[in-house]
């Protein structure tokens, strides 16, 4: 699909794009908005999901198989548009594939750290992913901040469950806020592809003094970046499909993932568990 229109090189194969379930929807909606004339195709793990609370060797083992089953549809480009996976295989996925691969951790920590004026950064996410210590490695990176972390299991599930503005969920929240509010921070990485559907609560009960990142956009214009440094985008009438894949409930995914996505999901193909 490689080919050469006046000295410019275009690629009009599809970016792959996966997430252990829903959640990846909003970083796919980022990147459909930022990047309107590429091909996509998004996978979301729905029968295995959720993985915030799984060991490091399985969430490897499925981001394998699942980096596999988009390869075989001649991906130009993967995202892990899941900070779980993000933190566990990324690595192992950009030793082993040949085409480039972006997860949401960089892009996101990029963002925090630009973002800080008083270089104290708070991250919220799974217990998968705070327990890696990936974020504030990631940050070290950069600068010297402050980071403290906080899991927040119960919120994926309420996100899930659509109880994005139930007193439920504001409750939750304000508790699982109020360690990393007494610590000062000024800026809060929302290191979970679902919490981004959280927005509105994180912002009463964080303040306006708290600037809130959603690795999302800035994954998408880390896509952008990638593409555009290795000449891979796609030419200007090439947008032909978005397509969706799950490993379970198609029907589930196709009426909740619009809230993810923000816009309708049409069609969703069921394939068969790996392994
Ligand atoms: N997608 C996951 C993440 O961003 C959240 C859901 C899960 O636990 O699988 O970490």
């Amino acid at each position: 699909m490689l080919k050469k229109i006046k000295n410019k090189t275009v690629n009009n194969s599809p970016i792959g794009i996966f997430d252990s379930g829903l959640g990846g929807l909003t970083v796919m909606s980022a990147i459909n908005k930022a990047l309107p004339l590429e091909n996509l195709i998004y996978f979301g793990d729905t029968a295995r999901v959720p993985y915030g609370s799984k060991s490091k060797d399985i969430v490897i083992k499925y981001s394998k198989e699942i980096a596999s089953f988009l390869m075989k549809h001649k991906v130009k480009l993967i995202v892990v548009a899941c900070n779980t996976a993000s933190a566990f295989a990324l690595a192992v996925l950009k030793k082993t594939l040949e085409v480039p691969v972006i997860g949401v951790i960089e892009p996101g920590s990029k963002a925090a750290v630009c973002a800080s004026k008083n270089k104290k950064i708070g991250v919220i996410g799974t217990e998968g992913t705070i327990n890696s210590g990936s974020y504030p490695r990631e940050i070290d990176k950069i600068s010297k901040c402050e980071v403290y972390q906080q899991a927040c299991p119960l919120l994926v599930p309420l996100v899930e469950e659509g109880w994005n503005d139930e007193e439920i969920t504001d409750v939750i929240v304000k508790k699982y806020m109020k360690p990393l509010l007494s610590k000062r921070i000024d800026t809060l990485v929302l290191g979970c592809t679902h919490y981004p559907l959280l927005k509105k609560t994180f912002e009463k009960n964080a303040g306006s003094k708290v600037i809130l990142i959603d690795s999302a956009e800035a994954t998408a214009g880390e896509v952008k970046n990638v593409l555009n440094k290795k000449r891979l985008f796609a030419d200007e009438k090439s947008r032909k499909f978005l397509r969706f894949y799950v490993s379970d409930n198609p029907d589930k995914f196709k009426s909740i993932g619009s809230r993810f996505f923000s816009k309708k999901i049409s069609c969703v193909k069921k394939i068969e568990c790996f392994g």
